[in-house]
């Protein structure tokens, strides 16, 4: 059987990739903590998939790290393919994401979701640590990403963001993107996100919502106004659930 590097160091590292910068760091795989300093590289423009290869490979060498390497992704990612293109260069889809990676660093990569990856870091480590039953990740940011777990196993890609409300793309109008878009009150955007988080609930019954993104430090000015039956939680690995998320699906 293949020794992983989990099993070889406990380390590995993560990296959160985004529409406006790429962030590494070296994670402890049995507590979670960052064993480096988050390394961070504006994503190149335009962020095609070589440009952003070019850029793994520099946060890589920066770190000085030989292991393998896992990556966060806004997109869906089936087995290191990128299949949707909602927030991120066109160029981007059907790539084997895993394999330009790993033949650009000469080390193995995988790639998964960027809110999975959030995800996985608050149910092993934060948050969501040991709960049972249906867990539903949510990060508000330039769009919505979801992650769903069930008794801690992972639904990947489950894109939730882009469910159909009131006509809409339900991220137009309920990331936090879209309050500063159309400039519109923290009041006004809580009522689209209360309805958002209503219909989400609905389909699926969840037992904890973990929301997480930029605005989840900011709970006063929305979170606190949010009215459901389900219990709702801010993440707690703030902007390191990416990398750590990363770092987990290291292979
Ligand atoms: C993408 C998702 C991603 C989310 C958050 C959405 O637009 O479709 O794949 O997880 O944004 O980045």
């Amino acid at each position: 059987m293949q020794t992983t590097n989990d099993e070889r160091s406990g380390r590995a590292l993560g990296i959160d990739i985004g529409g406006t910068g790429m962030k590494a760091a070296i994670v402890d795989l049995a507590t979670g903590d960052l064993l480096s300093d988050r390394f961070r590289i504006d994503t190149p423009h335009p962020a095609r998939p070589e440009a952003m290869a070019d850029v793994v490979v520099e946060l890589v060498r920066h770190l000085e790290w030989e292991g393998s390497v896992g990556c966060a992704f806004p997109a869906v990612v089936r087995n290191g393919h990128v299949e949707s293109a909602a927030n991120i260069d066109k160029s981007w889809l059907d790539v084997d994401a895993d394999a330009l990676f790993t033949d650009a660093l000469g080390v193995e990569v995988h790639m998964i979701n960027d809110a999975d990856a959030a995800g996985l870091a608050e149910v092993r480590y934060g948050v969501a640590a040991g709960r049972k039953g249906v867990v539903m990740m949510l990060t508000f940011g330039t769009g919505i990403g979801s992650g769903l777990f069930i008794d801690g196993m992972l639904v990947p890609n489950t894109e939730l963001g882009h469910l159909e409300l009131d006509g809409h793309d339900a991220e137009s109008k309920a990331a936090a993107s879209a309050r500063k878009r159309h400039d519109w009150s923290w009041h006004h955007w809580t009522k689209k996100v209360q309805h958002y988080l209503e219909h989400v609930e609905k389909l699926f019954s969840p037992d904890l919502f973990v929301v997480g993104g930029g605005v989840s430090k900011k709970p006063e000015k929305w979170l606190d106004h949010i009215e459901i039956d389900t219990e709702i939680v801010v993440a707690s690995m703030a902007n390191n659930a990416g990398i750590v998320g990363a770092a987990l699906v290291a292979p």
